[in-house]
């Protein structure tokens, strides 16, 4: 049981870096550049800007690289195995998955910083793991087991609650969610 909770987290690592990064780095330069959609809602929201994105993915892959250093140099082969391209999709894929339920909520008329429970918690591990369906699928298949998914499942909105009220606390993030 510990050893699949323990390897539910190393494998999420890449993913779970870029959110509080961003929040941390973010600010300047909104992705949609302030634009409005059809409906008059802005496309994704001044919540989503290229700092965000870039330092957010910079830190989910540096921290990466450095699992993958740590794995080949003590041979913690125990551990699921990152590569090159697993970092990269899934610090990549959270982000994008960030984006992506921005786009809907403001379609559906909430605003920059509401809650929205489960889309909330979950938007990371659903771009992370659909962006390696399809560039790397048999990593994504390897590794996410479904104990290790009922884990990620469970593990992903502890931490995310957790990560947010702290930053809620020290002022980082607005909201405590
Ligand atoms: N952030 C950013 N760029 C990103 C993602 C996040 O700059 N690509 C920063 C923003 O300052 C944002 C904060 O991180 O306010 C917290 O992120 P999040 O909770 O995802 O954004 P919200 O402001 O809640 O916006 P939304 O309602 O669109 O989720
Ligand atoms: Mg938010």
């Amino acid at each position: 049981m510990f050893s699949t909770l323990l390897a539910a987290f190393w494998i999420m690592v890449p993913a779970y870096i870029p959110n509080p990064v961003a929040a941390l780095c973010g600010g300047g330069t909104p992705i949609d550049f302030g634009k409005t959609y059809a409906d008059g809602h802005r496309i994704l929201g001044d919540g989503k800007t290229y700092r965000g994105l870039v330092s957010g993915v910079c830190a989910g892959i540096a921290v990466g690289a450095l699992q993958i250093w740590l794995w080949g140099a003590f041979g913690w082969t125990f551990l699921p195995e990152q590569t090159a391209a697993s970092v990269v999709i899934l610090a990549f894929g959270a982000l994008l998955g960030d984006m992506g339920k921005s786009f809907i909520k403001r379609r559906i008329g909430k605003n920059r910083g509401e809650s929205w429970p489960i889309a909330d918690q979950y938007d990371l591990v659903a771009g992370a793991f659909i962006l390696m369906l399809v560039f790397d699928p048999a990593w994504l298949f390897t590794n996410i087991t479904w104990q290790i998914l009922v884990v990620i499942l469970i593990l992903t909105p502890i931490l995310h609650r957790t990560v947010n009220i702290i930053g809620y606390h020290i002022r980082v993030k607005k909201e405590p969610w």
